[in-house]
């Protein structure tokens, strides 16, 4: 008997979760894995993506029609900031099993990379080492004190953060945070993790034509370089300098850089608040990208004033970031937003995004007629990737899509 005639089967269900891990872009000294460790990638960017897509928009329906009311009935009066929301979220079950199972996909990531890192660490160690060393582009200061805020703090549950090395030349921190984004983001920024450097190349283009053309740009805080390398090659003939506070980040990135073919980036370790090492006016483009909400309250404004005095006239300064908590945005929203800082060791994120930027890029110097707004989205292998543009799920801080702040320094 044939088997549609003994048991004819309902259509299968179309998948529409992230890609599978086996697309990602192995350069040449990304990590391996094995089966195991990329069912359990997988898993994790499947359960990333249920959770943005499935189980969040039931803490929404829970905010509704339990805790804003239970809130209204008993103080007799309306939220007044986001602080009050996330208290009264706290006390709803859909909330806490939704941050508690985020919470658990994220340790469980960063356990998963640290495993697949450490288990290779003298192969990685030494393919890195192969092709750093002597290498001019590559400036590390063995007395570099970190700053407090990079030292004291597991960024998003990531053992050592960015800067600590378990052996001399140890870049297994660097390798996981480059071998888990994927599980972390279900894919959305792409093959090399590299779709937000990707649009911000793309955007700066359009905005400023050809006639811009930089001879020196300044990427800061660019860890091991995901979106400045493909500034890099946007513009090769540029001379591209990357700083970060991390040792390991910076290794990583050179031979990265180096095995992906990009050969105009210099890495180097130097705290961004203080860049003295550069002279005035000497970058035509300085770019952040998701780091300003990892920089403190008081460096943020060195930061700026840094950015001002390091632009030639008539070049640019960009910060690429998840979009401000602006008096337009409920405070359900800006309280699901704040989920990093309080629950994923993101403790900068909530003050940073309650600034007013435009304010304090004054305050450092731009002029007010010379402030850049735009918007980016991730841009990726659309064959493969989910297409954040297109994309209509939410994941409050985590979406492949941010807000450009910037400026001009005029001439
Ligand atoms: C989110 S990560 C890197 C993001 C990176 N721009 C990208 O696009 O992939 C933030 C980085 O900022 C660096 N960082 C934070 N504070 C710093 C500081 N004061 N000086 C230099 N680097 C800093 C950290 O070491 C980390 O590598």
């Amino acid at each position: 008997m044939a088997d549609t005639e003994r048991d004819p089967r309902p259509d299968p269900i179309e998948y529409d979760g992230p890609p599978d891990y086996r697309v990602v872009g192995r350069h040449g000294v990304y990590p391996e894995t094995n089966h195991d460790e990329i069912a359990r990638f997988n898993f994790l960017a499947q359960m990333n993506r249920h959770l943005s897509t499935k189980i969040m928009p039931g803490v929404g329906e829970a905010f509704d029609a339990r805790v804003e009311p239970t809130f209204k009935k008993k103080k007799k009066r309306d939220f007044e900031s986001r602080h009050e929301v996330r208290k009264a979220l706290l006390e709803d079950p859909m909330f806490q099993w939704w941050s508690a199972l985020r919470r658990a996909t994220m340790e469980t990531r960063q356990q998963a990379g640290r495993w697949v890192t450490l288990r290779q660490a003298e192969e990685l160690n030494a393919k890195v080492g192969e092709l750093t060393e002597g290498d001019e582009r590559l400036v590390l200061d063995p007395k570099f004190k970190q700053p407090r805020s990079t030292e004291a703090i597991d960024h998003h549950c990531m053992p050592g953060s960015y800067h600590t090395e378990l052996v001399p030349g140890d870049i297994t921190g660097p390798a996981n945070y480059d071998a888990g984004i994927f599980a972390t983001t279900g894919g959305m920024l792409g093959r090399y993790n590299d779709g937000g450097g990707v649009a911000v190349a793309e955007w700066v283009k359009k905005t400023f034509g050809d006639d811009f053309k930089p001879k020196r740009i300044l990427d800061i805080g660019a860890g091991l370089g995901h979106n400045v390398l493909p500034i890099a090659a946007a513009f090769p003939d540029a001379e591209v300098i990357a700083v970060d506070a991390g040792a390991p980040m910076l290794r990583y990135g050179l031979a990265r850089a180096k095995s992906m073919g990009i050969e105009n980036v210099t890495f180097i370790q130097d705290d961004v608040s203080d860049l003295s090492r550069f002279e005035d006016e000497s970058f035509d483009w300085v770019q952040s990208t998701m780091f300003l909400h990892e920089t403190s309250y008081k460096t943020m404004p060195m930061i700026f004033a840094e950015t001002q005095r390091l632009l030639k006239p008539g070049g640019i300064v960009l910060h690429v970031e998840q979009p401000q908590y602006a008096d337009t945005m409920p405070l359900f929203e800006q309280a699901m937003r704040d989920w990093d800082a309080f629950y994923n060791n993101e403790p900068f994120w909530t003050k940073m995004h309650e600034v007013d930027l435009d304010e304090w890029m004054k305050k450092a110097g731009f002029g007010d007629n010379h402030l850049i707004h735009g918007g980016v989205a991730a841009v990726v292998d659309k064959d493969v990737f989910p297409d954040a543009a297109d994309d209509d799920s939410e994941d409050f801080g985590r979406k492949a899509a941010w807000h450009v702040i910037g400026a001009k320094k005029v001439a």
